[in-house]
């Protein structure tokens, strides 16, 4: 298939699922993230884990809020991505505490205030919590179109930290249109099912 058609496959897979997930009510959004709560806590890969990159949810995102707050409970060290402040479209991820104060960045998605001492280098990580727009079968992912988490899961293996996709049911997808640069996960958590490759 051409490169122009794929691509607008994809867009408008991300247009019909942001749509979705942005008409959730507040009740839907609760229960989602009660179960995925639920199912993450139990989840192997994380109960072992120590320090674990999570993500600020917007957009009608899945709610880790929650997530967040048992992982401070469990003693866990939390961790968010900031946008890099030169290198364009890479991220950085910063310790994120209940203290850490969360200012919006130029796509408007909070962050901690970037400080060089604050941050995790990904080798150090155990478990990247990694946002998307739609799953596959094969464990293919597509996210908001910036190439962020792309960039970030590059060489996940070498560094030795696990990659978990949280989602809504709804955003699991037959066969996403894959790009040369797309990194698949191994793991996703949804609110009713645990998905798991290779
Ligand atoms: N590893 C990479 N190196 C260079 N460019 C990349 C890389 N990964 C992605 N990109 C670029 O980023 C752009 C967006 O990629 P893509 O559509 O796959 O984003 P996405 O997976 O939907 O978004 P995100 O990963 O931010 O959630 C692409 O145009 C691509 O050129
Ligand atoms: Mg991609």
């Amino acid at each position: 298939m051409s490169h122009v058609l794929l691509l607008e496959q994809r867009n408008f897979i991300r247009q019909h699922l942001r749509n979705l997930r942005r008409s959730l009510t507040e009740e839907q959004q609760q229960r989602a993230a009660d179960m995925l709560t639920e199912r993450a806590v139990s989840f192997e890969g994380i109960a072992s884990a120590v320090h674990i990159a999570l993500f600020i949810p917007v957009d009608g995102e899945i709610n880790t809020l929650l997530l967040s707050a048992k992982f401070w409970k469990q003693k866990k060290q939390i961790y968010l991505p900031v946008l890099h402040p030169f290198a364009a479209g890479h991220l950085l991820f910063l310790s994120y505490t209940p203290q850490t104060p969360l200012v919006l960045n130029k796509l408007n998605i909070p962050e901690p205030p970037l400080d060089v001492r604050q941050i995790i280098t990904l080798d150090r990580l155990d478990v990247m919590i990694v946002p998307l727009v739609a799953f596959d079968n094969r464990g293919q992912r597509l996210g908001m179109g910036g190439g962020f988490y792309d960039r970030a899961l590059q060489n996940w293996r070498q560094q030795g930290f696990l990659p978990i996709g949280v989602a809504h049911d709804f955003q699991k997808v037959e066969k996403l249109p894959v790009m040369q640069w797309d990194i698949a996960l191994p793991v996703v958590l949804t609110p009713s099912q645990l998905w798991q490759w290779e």
